[in-house]
């Protein structure tokens, strides 16, 4: 989604604010642009596309200043062109923004009325237009900033220069991030700690409702009220080096690759092999008293929650509820007393993720979040926070953050299973030891990467594509289709196995490849039953399996999965359906780490 920076400083902007840019494209945008404020007077440059485009902008037509804000947008309101791109600006201000202004509309109304005219269809420009009227009323700017914040509904992050104010820049927080950095005779504002991670490592994290007055050696921050507040100044943990592909094509890649590598990190973290024991943080409850789980989360990461309901309601016999984020508070939700919500978000920042988080909490249940990024919005907001530890996520495909969450999910299902009183000490210790197996198994299955990599090529001609599964591959199911098609853009569908035969077998045809999730035992025949029907519907059955038993003759194709326990084989099976969308992508020339309309973290409704 959009990023901010902004830095009120002592030496040129724009070179500092364009390698903060790059530090953002990761989460995903479609235009970006810069303004600075030299000798009193804003100017500002913007272009649709990659920052290469602002960049060569720039180098034709520099900016002069030491003061700027810098955006890159995931449009919303408006095509990604360089009219609807930020900053917006008038003679008087520039803006960059991130969120929606929900009441736009009547704000613009009020503004044409009174005679203002827009060149974009952006939200932001009636809130430069807003602030802009009320300067031109003869108001203080930090009065006339007070007055724009009461003015303006939705969810926001602000970032504003005042003409002729060098050593001035105002910030405001409501639903979206916005971070202070603390710099000598500078400040900084950014969307988020990687924005900052070359400018700052002193952070203030303004919470919601919070606006902030800076310049180059003061900081203040107010709160709704606009009563001055003291907020914790915390130390950023992310690298300041920029985070580069390495050896490989794209982050996508590299990301799936260091799986097995991070994976054994985060049980690192949960487990300890020679006590056989599970390490959770100290908790504000007792597990063993939690009548009921929720589990909430938004794509990839809801997937994760899926794989963990089947976990925790086996091993632990808790009930569990999972459900969308951008539905689960709007459905009214049973609560029940003491229950412990659990929301699961690579970013910590996805808007529906915390809404829902919010949600919970204001019904009094305990609250979990299980995020990689720990200074984010739902670890700041949470009871308990259970960190992955996956390390910066680039691709806007998850990969590695699915595999470190459910490494984590799998952790805690364990526990709390042994303080509930469902599984001994020595169950627990062979949990222990099979999760301690799961990196060596990944790094297996990749090292069996050009197998799948011919597989992938096979199928990146096909229109759709089925992948099924039962029981606890029914989610993995759902996330290889996603995965393929966020980042090939071939449609796909994720089906439970038993599901086909109540309407989509319909779809299956000598054109239709169907990935069949199936590890020997459990399910597994069943499973192979319902891909039996599919090839006797001519359907192209690609199988993933330990076990290639009685259909061997009849496939498209099998991929040879290492056997292993219960417990793992979900993680394992991640891995192959990452592949495959990967090489599947790459045969199609997408952008694989930027896939089309996407961003990482969707901080809008
Ligand atoms: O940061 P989050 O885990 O909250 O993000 C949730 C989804 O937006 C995310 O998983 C998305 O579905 C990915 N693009 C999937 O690869």
């Amino acid at each position: 989604m959009c990023g901010i920076v902004g830095i009120v400083g002592q030496s040129p902007a724009v070179p500092r604010m364009m390698e903060s840019l790059k530090r953002l494209e990761y989460r995903g945008y479609d235009s970006a642009g810069v303004a600075t404020l030299s000798k009193g007077s804003l100017e500002r440059r913007r272009a649709p596309g990659k920052l290469d485009a602002l960049a060569g902008l720039l180098a034709n037509s520099p900016l002069e200043g030491n003061s700027g804000i810098g955006h890159t947008r995931w449009a919303t309101h408006g095509e990604p062109t360089e009219a609807n791109a930020h900053p917006h600006m008038t003679d008087k201000v520039a803006i960059v923004h991130n969120g929606i202004i929900e009441n736009f509309k009547e704000l613009k109304d009020e503004l044409t009325a009174s005679g203002a005219e827009f060149e974009g269809e952006t939200d932001t420009e009636v809130v430069a237009k807003l602030l802009t009227r009320e300067l031109e009323t003869g108001a203080e700017p930090r009065a006339a900033f007070q007055t724009l914040l009461s003015r303006l509904q939705g969810a926001f992050a602000l970032c504003v220069l005042v003409a002729g104010k060098e050593n001035l820049m105002f910030g405001a927080r409501e639903g979206s991030p916005l971070v202070v950095g603390l710099g000598d005779g500078e400040n900084y504002l950014g969307s988020d700690a990687m924005a900052l991670a070359g400018l700052s490592n002193r952070l203030i994290y303004l919470e919601e409702g919070d606006w902030v007055e800076l310049t180059r050696d003061s900081v203040q921050v107010f709160d709704r009220a606009n009563t001055p507040v003291e907020r914790a100044t915390s130390i950023s943990q992310v690298a300041t080096t920029m985070i580069d592909k390495g050896n490989h094509r794209h982050f996508m890649q590299k990301e799936i690759y260091e799986q097995p590598t991070v994976v054994a990190q985060t049980l690192g973290r949960y487990l300890d092999p020679n006590a056989g024991t599970i390490r959770l943080p100290d908790m504000p409850f007792d597990l063993k008293d939690v009548p009921k789980i929720t589990l909430v989360a938004c794509g990839t990461s809801f997937y994760a929650a899926q794989v963990a309901r089947y976990w925790i309601e086996k091993i632990a016999r808790v009930p569990v509820e999972v459900d969308i984020a951008s539905e689960f508070r709007y459905r009214d939700p049973v609560y029940v007393d003491g229950g412990l919500a659990i929301f699961i978000s690579q970013s910590g920042e996805t808007m529906d993720t915390l809404a829902a988080l919010r949600h919970a909490k204001d019904a009094g249940q305990h609250i979990a979040s299980i995020v990689n990024v720990l200074g984010s919005t739902m670890a700041r907001e949470s009871d308990l926070v259970l960190p992955i530890h996956a390390g910066p996520e680039v691709g806007v495909a998850s990969t590695k953050a699915f595999t470190c969450s459910l490494s984590v999910l799998a952790s805690f299902a364990v526990q709390l299973a042994a303080d509930k009183g469902e599984i001994d000490a020595a169950t627990v210790a062979n949990y222990v030891s099979e999760l301690e197996h799961a990196p060596a198994l990944m790094a297996k299955i990749l090292s069996d990467d050009e197998k799948i990599e011919s597989i992938a090529r096979d199928i990146a001609t096909a229109r759709d594509i089925l992948f099924v599964g039962r029981g606890i591959y029914f989610p993995i199911a759902m996330e290889g289709a996603l995965k393929l098609k966020e980042i090939s853009y071939i449609h796909a569908e994720g089906y439970a196995a038993g599901e086909l035969k109540h309407g989509p077998i319909a779809l299956i045809d000598e054109n239709v490849p169907v990935i069949g999730i199936a590890p020997d035992g459990g399910l597994s025949e069943k499973t192979v039953s319902n891909l039996q029907e599919i090839m006797a519907r001519k359907g192209k059955v690609v199988l993933l399996s330990d076990n290639k038993g009685s259909i061997a003759d009849d496939m498209y194709a099998h991929f040879e999965m290492p056997p292993a326990g219960d417990l793992i084989s979900p993680i394992l099976y991640a891995l192959p359906i990452q592949l495959l969308s990967y090489y599947a992508a790459v045969e199609k020339g997408t952008d694989v780490d930027m896939p089309r309309n996407l961003a990482k973290s969707v901080t809008v409704e």
